[in-house]
């Protein structure tokens, strides 16, 4: 492998999990790390305790963006990188995902012509509404490697004509989930205790999307089918979404969901593997519910993830979001006496590609550098 100086892009929650075990693979190989945060999530909550959790190394750099329109937040991050790639000048850029921080960072480096890299590429959802698939259609044409979880994604790429070159590498929050699982277990049952929850008597549910969130009326029908239900829910609510919540449960005089603070990698993981099911618009949880085999609705028309959607394992909402739709989803997933089981290796290995994704990236990288 060649030394060189690699550095990563990250800002937002997902984007930690991503680069978690990279970074490891990449320092452990001798490679010298830039780490750039670019402070797109800056609540202790949403990025501190996802540090710790994933033991990521602290950045070299936080640019303290901040939140605001899309506009200038992406504006604002791609100054500060800009400004740090030029003094730092890195062999390799290495972006994940699709935020904003990931569509800064390909112009910032793309533009100074420094070899980038775009991790969990090839994804669409083909709804141009979503801000997160015009970022991630910029970035796969932006960068010089697109790594893709699987060939699908692959293929996506080269019915798009992109410039660069594609390697298919596996799913790295697939390799993350499989390394943290037995942390993650081991401080399952206080935290169930702590929230008063039973094994598979509660649904998990999170609502970040400003199709959902941003919408007081779908918010109010997804909350008051949940309150409708045997089961508890448990609702670890984003910053963007917390006070449009409690208002809606207060005025209900609502005690059936539990509205509580957004979780670290850790506890959330733990809390997945106890549920018996999931309500999401999140990209990423609804592929931590596939691994683990827990049923998952995801409150969205489409999904970059369709390889999700086999085996009923997962149900899309679709267009309608009433109690009928709420059921008949729910029914899809979770209405047979017995649950399925999670996928095997095997079929794992052909929807999401390799298991060992975080080497395969490593390697892919020091080829740039
Ligand atoms: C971003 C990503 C989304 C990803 C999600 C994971 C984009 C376009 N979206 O969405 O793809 O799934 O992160 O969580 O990049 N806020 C806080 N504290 C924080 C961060 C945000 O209170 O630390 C609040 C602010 O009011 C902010 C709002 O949340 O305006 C939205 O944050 P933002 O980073 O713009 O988008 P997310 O919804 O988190």
């Amino acid at each position: 492998m060649r030394m060189g100086d690699v550095a990563t892009i990250v800002g937002a929650r997902p984007q930690f999990v991503k680069c978690a075990l990279v970074s490891k693979r990449l320092r452990a190989s001798g490679q010298r790390e830039l780490l750039i945060h670019t402070g797109q999530h800056y609540d202790d909550n949403l990025s501190a305790v996802f540090f710790d959790d994933l033991e990521i190394p602290a950045p070299d750099v936080n640019l303290g963006v901040g939140s605001g329109t899309h506009g200038r937040q992406t504006g604002s991050a791609l100054i500060a990188i800009e400004e740090v790639l030029l003094a730092r000048r890195p062999d390799v850029v290495v972006v994940y995902g699709d935020t904003n921080s990931t569509l800064a960072g390909a112009l910032a480096s793309t533009k100074l012509r420094i070899p980038t890299v775009h991790v969990e590429s090839g994804l669409r959802s083909f709804d141009r509404s979503m801000p997160e698939e015009l970022n991630r259609v910029a970035t796969d044409h932006l960068s010089d490697l697109l790594l893709c979880h699987s060939e699908s994604a692959a293929d996506q790429l080269r019915r798009e004509a992109v410039g660069g070159g594609i390697q298919v590498v596996g799913d790295v929050m697939r390799e993350a989930q499989a390394c943290f699982l037995p942390r993650a277990l081991a401080r399952r049952r206080t935290l169930l205790e702590r929230l008063g929850l039973d094994e598979l008597g509660y649904t998990l549910l999170t609502v970040h999307r400003p199709s959902n969130a941003d919408d007081p009326e779908r918010l109010r029908r997804i909350l008051a089918w949940c309150a409708d239900r045997r089961a508890l829910t448990v609702f670890p609510a984003h910053p963007r979404v917390a006070a449009a919540a409690k208002a809606l449960l207060d005025e209900r005089g609502e005690n059936r969901i539990r509205l509580i603070p957004p979780l670290g990698y850790l506890d959330a993981l733990a809390l997945l593997t106890a549920a018996n099911g999931v309500l999401t618009d999140s990209g990423g949880l609804q592929k931590e519910a596939f691994f683990l085999g827990v049923p998952c609705v995801t409150l969205r028309e489409e999904t970059e993830w369709r390889e999700t959607l086999g085996g009923g394992r997962n149900a899309l909402l679709g267009r309608r979001l009433d109690h009928a739709a709420l059921d008949a989803a729910w029914l899809t997933v979770a209405g047979g006496q017995q649950q399925r089981p999670a996928p095997d290796a095997a079929e794992l290995e052909n929807l999401f590609g390799p298991a060992n994704a975080s080497s395969r990236i490593a390697e892919a990288i020091a080829q740039c550098s």
